[in-house]
C-alpha cells in the first residue's frame, strides 16, 4: 500500500508530502512514502488509545488465533518478502529469507502465548484469602525498528505487544518502510482489527520524536542507534514511560590457541560480513591468542578477498551493499581512524563498484584494544584483529568497550569455554559459534550501553510488554489485617462436611 496505516485505513501523510525509499544496490527509487510529522502520529496514537479498552479485553487466545493466521501469510509469502527486502535493503537473498523466517518463528512462538500469558499464584499468610499475579497490557505502545532488519526486529515487537493486549503504534526506519507495509498488511488480512496496530512512516528526528514523546504512549521499544536511544531514554524519564532499548555493539570473537581455525575462521567470516557487518550482533572484533594469530590471518586474509560483492538478489553475491551514502561515508571515514590510529590494514579499506553504495570487506590488524575503531561501533564490514596473551586477557579486553550484546569464544577446552562464560559479561554468548544467530525463543540483548536491562524474545519479551497486577480476594468475610494477625483464624467458618 506504501502508505501510513491509521485507524484501519491506508492514508498519505496529510500534508501530502513524500520520501523516497532507494534501492541502496542499484540506487534505483523503488516507491515513495508518506513523510509524516506530529500531526500524523498524534492521530495514530489517538487511533490506538481509542481501540486499546476493546482489544485488552478480546479473549488473549483469540488474540493468539489473529497471529497465528499472521504466521501462516508470512510463511505463504516469504520468497516475495525476502526479495523485496533485499531490493530495499540490499542483504543477499539466503539472508533476508533468514529475516522473514525469523518473523514467522517469532509470530508462532508468541501466538502460542495467547494461551498462556502465565502469571504467578501464591498463597496467602491469611486464611480465607487467595492471592494471584497476571500480566495486564500497558496500553498504547510505540515499536521503533531499524532497517538491519526489516522484518525480524518489528515481530520481536509488535508480536509481543499485540498478544498481550497493547495496541500499537509502529514507526519503522525510512530505510525500509515497504517490508514494515507489507508485515503491517499481514497482519491487517489475518484480522487485527482496525486501530489496534497502526503504521507511520516518516524520519527519526521528527515522526519518531513525536511518537517517543507522546503523552498517550505509555511503552517506547526501540531498537537502533546509541545516540537515539540515550535522547528516548531521556524524554521517557521525564515523564515516567517505559522505554526498552535495543543499541549498539562491539562484539568480538574470541579464538584461543586449541580452537579448531577452520570452524573459527568460518564463523568469523560469516558473523564480520554476513548483512554486511550491519548487525548489531556483528562481529567486529577477533581477540586471538599469540600463537593461533599468524596461521588465522594465513586463512583469513585471503577468504575475504574471495568475498563477491554484488546485488543480493544475484545468487553469486556474498555481501550486498551498505544501506545507504551516509552509512558508506561513516564506514569509510572509521576506516580512516585505523590507518591514522597505526592499525595495519590487512586488505579492503575502500568503497566497491561505481553504483549502489558497496564497500570491501575489510581487516586491520595490530590493533590495540583501546583504539577506536576497537571501541566504538562501525556497523559495516571492517574488523580489528587483537592479539591477546591469554584467555583472561582475551576476556578482558572482550569486556571493556561501551557496549555488551554478544560475544564468541573458540576452544575445544571445555574448562576455558566454562571459564569464558562465567567471565564474559555480554548479554550472549557463544561458544565455537559466531556472534550472530540469535534464536527468538532466547532471550536477546546486552549490558553497558547496548541497552537499559530489557531483554527481547524469549519469556522475557512479556515483561517489556506488560504489567504485574497483584490480585488479593478475601473470602473471609472478615476484616484480616496482613502482618497483624497473631494466630491465623479460622472463626466463623463452617467445616466442609459430606451431607
Ligand atoms: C540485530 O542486529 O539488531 O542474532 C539483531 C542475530 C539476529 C538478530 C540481529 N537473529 O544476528
Amino acid at each position: 500500500m506504501n502508505k501510513n496505516y491509521i485507524g484501519g485505513k491506508w492514508v498519505a501523510a496529510h500534508t501530502g508530502a513524500t520520501f523516497p525509499c532507494v534501492n541502496p544496490a542499484t540506487e534505483e527509487v523503488l516507491a515513495e512514502l508518506p513523510n509524516s510529522d506530529g500531526v500524523d502520529v498524534d492521530r495514530a496514537v489517538q487511533a490506538a488509545a481509542a481501540a486499546f479498552d476493546s482489544w485488552r479485553k478480546f479473549p488473549a487466545p483469540k488474540r493468539g488465533e489473529i497471529l497465528f493466521e499472521a504466521g501462516r501469510l508470512l510463511k505463504e509469502r516469504k520468497e516475495q518478502l525476502a526479495r523485496r527486502m533485499t531490493e530495499e535493503m540490499g542483504k543477499v537473498l539466503a539472508e533476508a529469507r533468514g529475516d522473514v523466517q525469523e518473523a514467522i518463528d517469532m509470530t508462532f512462538y508468541v501466538a502460542g502465548e495467547g494461551r498462556r500469558l502465565v502469571g504467578q499464584v501464591r498463597p496467602s499468610e491469611l486464611p480465607n484469602k487467595a492471592c494471584f499475579v497476571t500480566r495486564d497490557p500497558i496500553g498504547v505502545v510505540a515499536a521503533i525498528t531499524p532497517w538491519n532488519f526489516p522484518m525480524a526486529i518489528p515481530s520481536w515487537k509488535l508480536m509481543p505487544a499485540l498478544v498481550a493486549g497493547n495496541s500499537v503504534v509502529f514507526k519503522p526506519a525510512s530505510d525500509t518502510p515497504l517490508s514494515a507495509c507489507a508485515l503491517v498488511e499481514i497482519l491487517e488480512e489475518a484480522g487485527i482489527p482496525p486501530g489496534v496496530l497502526n503504521l507511520v512512516h516518516g524520519s527519526g528526528a521528527v515522526a519518531g520524536h513525536a511518537l517517543a514523546t507522546h503523552p498517550t504512549i505509555s511503552l517506547v521499544s526501540f531498537t537502533g542507534s546509541t545516540e537515539a536511544g540515550r535522547q528516548i531514554g531521556m524524554d521517557g524519564a521525564r515523564d515516567l514511560k517505559r522505554v526498552s532499548l535495543e543499541l549498539g555493539g562491539k562484539n568480538a570473537i574470541i579464538v584461543l590457541a586449541d580452537a579448531d581455525l577452520d570452524l573459527a575462521l568460518d564463523g568469523i567470516l560469516w558473523s564480520a560480513f554476513g548483512t554486511s557487518g550491519q548487525r548489531c550482533t556483528a562481529a567486529s572484533r577477533v581477540i586471538v591468542e599469540h600463537s593461533a594469530e599468524e596461521p588465522l590471518l594465513e586463512r583469513l586474509i585471503p577468504r575475504t578477498r574471495q568475498l563477491r560483492l554484488g546485488n543480493g538478489l544475484e545468487a553469486t553475491t556474498d555481501v550486498g551493499p551498505l544501506i545507504n551514502q551516509a552509512r558508506r561515508e561513516a564506514v569509510h571515514a572509521y576506516v580512516g581512524v585505523g590507518q591514522a590510529e597505526g592499525a595495519r590494514l590487512a586488505t579492503g579499506g575502500s568503497p566497491w563498484g561505481d553504483r549502489g553504495w558497496f564497500y570491501q570487506p575489510t581487516i586491520f590488524t595490530a590493533v590495540r584494544p583501546d583504539a577506536r575503531i576497537a571501541q566504538e561501533e562501525i556497523f559495516g564490514p571492517v574488523i580489528s584483529v587483537i592479539p591477546a596473551a591469554s584467555i583472561e586477557q582475551a576476556v578482558a579486553i572482550n569486556n571493556h568497550t561501551p557496549y555488551g550484546l554478544s560475544t564468541s569464544i573458540y576452544t575445544r577446552d571445555v574448562d576455558k569455554a566454562f571459564r569464558a562464560l562465567r567471565d564474559i559479561t555480554t548479554g550472549v554468548v557463544y561458544v565455537n559459534a559466531g556472534t550472530i544467530g540469535a534464536e527468538v525463543h532466547l532471550p536477546f540483548g546486552g549490558t553497558r550501553g547496548t541497552g537499559n536491562g530489557h531483554r527481547e524474545g524469549g519469556d522475557t519479551a512479556l515483561d517489556v510488554f506488560t504489567e504485574w497486577k497483584t490480585c488479593y480476594v478475601d473470602y473471609s468475610g472478615q476484616l484480616q489485617r496482613a502482618q497483624m494477625a497473631e494466630q491465623p483464624s479460622t472463626a466463623g467458618e463452617e467445616p466442609m462436611t459430606r451431607e
